[in-house]
């Protein structure tokens, strides 16, 4: 099978990749702007692969998205490139509107436009998969049930926003013009290759450094974390063995609130890092309460039963083992770590190869 993954440059697209090239004898064609989250750097696992082809093209660019579809002839389409800090959102939200929606719409036409015109078979097997997140559903007060499949949209931050839309979009693609669709919705991912504006490889990087460890408003709102290969074997499966036209739900069963995630990273290092910076007994002294982000969502926790059931996933990790596993690989990835922060990964070869 050929798979066309937009986004594989970045934390999930490239867990996606790595996964796909490692498992199986599919062949990867990776599609990536190269923003500041693209990192070339994550895909240094596969760069021997010859089922790996990297093209450096922006999602929002009609004709060179045609030209990777006519070049490539691709089974399935993998969705992931977008902008996807809410932060980042809230401070500058245009790229949001560009890359989420008007990309998505972008791909939508090339895929359809690619599809309508392929053999039967190929038109029977073909897939368009849209990696969306939890963030659609809005927020949960505490004894609130889980999200399902068929939980309203209520979405927050300009981020979710975008990614509403797209989701939108991407039915409106299914039931219009009949293009085989598949939607996963996600909760908060984490683990290697992770950048460092994230919370967990954020508070990692700077408690090693001895920077404080910011922590919005009280700490109490709750995310639901998996582990990111659990992630990537989630959207394989789906868009392997999922049924054209609907849309999976895919969570860690691991709620814990954002204070405790950092007590716990902050637990691991005293352990595994006993030498600290001058002046603090543990990590967790870092920690400092700063101000809230606005529209804030409270918590999110996601009921993943369908995928479970229909699909047979399941995640491999728990919490407590990925956390640690995490830890750990930041601790043993050292170069990979100075290179974005230093904005060296900036100045890798960006055309790939
Ligand atoms: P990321 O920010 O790490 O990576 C995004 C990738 O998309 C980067 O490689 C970037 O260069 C590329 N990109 C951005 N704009 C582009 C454009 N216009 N054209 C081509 N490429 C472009 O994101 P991530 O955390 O890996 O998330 C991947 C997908 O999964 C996103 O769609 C996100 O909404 C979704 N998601 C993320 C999480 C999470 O916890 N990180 C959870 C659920 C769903
Ligand atoms: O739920 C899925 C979503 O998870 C994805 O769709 C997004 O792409 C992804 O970025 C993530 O969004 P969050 O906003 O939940 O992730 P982030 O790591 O930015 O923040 C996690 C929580 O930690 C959130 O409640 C905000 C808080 N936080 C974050 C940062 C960066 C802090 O308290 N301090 C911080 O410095």
């Amino acid at each position: 099978m050929k798979l066309l993954v937009t986004g594989g440059a970045g934390f999930i697209g490239s867990a996606v990749v790595r996964h796909i090239v490692k498992n199986t004898e599919d062949i990867v064609i990776n599609v990536d702007k190269l923003t500041y989250a693209g990192n070339l750097d994550n895909l240094n696992e596969v760069h021997d692969s010859d089922r790996h082809i990297f093209e450096r093209v922006d999602i929002c660019d009609r004709s060179k998205i045609d030209d990777v579809f006519r070049r490539h002839q691709p089974d399935v389409v993998m969705h992931l490139a977008a902008e996807s800090h809410v932060d980042r959102s809230i401070d500058s939200p245009a790229s949001f509107i560009e890359t989420n929606v008007v990309g998505t719409y972008t791909m939508l036409e090339a895929a359809r436009h690619y599809w309508e015109q392929l053999p039967q078979v190929q038109k029977n097997i073909f897939r368009f998969h849209h990696v969306s997140t939890d963030e659609v559903f809005g927020d949960l007060g505490p004894i609130d049930p889980s999200f399902t499949e068929k939980t309203p949209y209520a979405p927050s931050s300009p981020y979710s926003a975008t990614k509403a839309g797209a989701d939108h979009l991407v039915r409106a693609w299914g039931r219009t013009y009949n293009l085989p669709v598949l939607l996963t919705n996600c909760s908060n991912n984490y683990g290697p290759y992770h950048f460092p504006e994230k919370l967990i490889p954020l508070v990692i990087l700077n408690a090693l450094s001895g920077k404080y460890l910011p922590i919005y408003g009280d700490g109490l709102q709750v995310r639901d974390w998996l582990y990111v290969d659990d992630h990537a074997e989630a959207l394989y499966a789906v868009v392997t063995e999922g049924n054209a036209g609907q849309a999976y739900n895919i969570g860690g069963d691991n709620e814990i609130t954002n204070i405790d995630v950092v007590k716990g990273i902050c637990d691991i290092l005293d352990e595994l890092v006993p030498q600290k910076p001058e002046s603090i007994q543990s990590y967790s002294d870092l920690i400092t309460f700063v101000s809230d982000r606005p529209g804030h969502d409270k918590r999110y926790a996601i009921d993943a039963t369908k995928i479970k059931v229909d699909i047979g996933w399941k995640p491999v990790e728990d919490f407590r083992s990925g956390l640690r596993k995490t830890v750990i690989w930041f601790l043993e990835n050292t170069e990979w770590c100075d290179r974005v922060t230093s904005g060296a990964y900036l100045t890798h070869d960006r055309e790939g190869k």
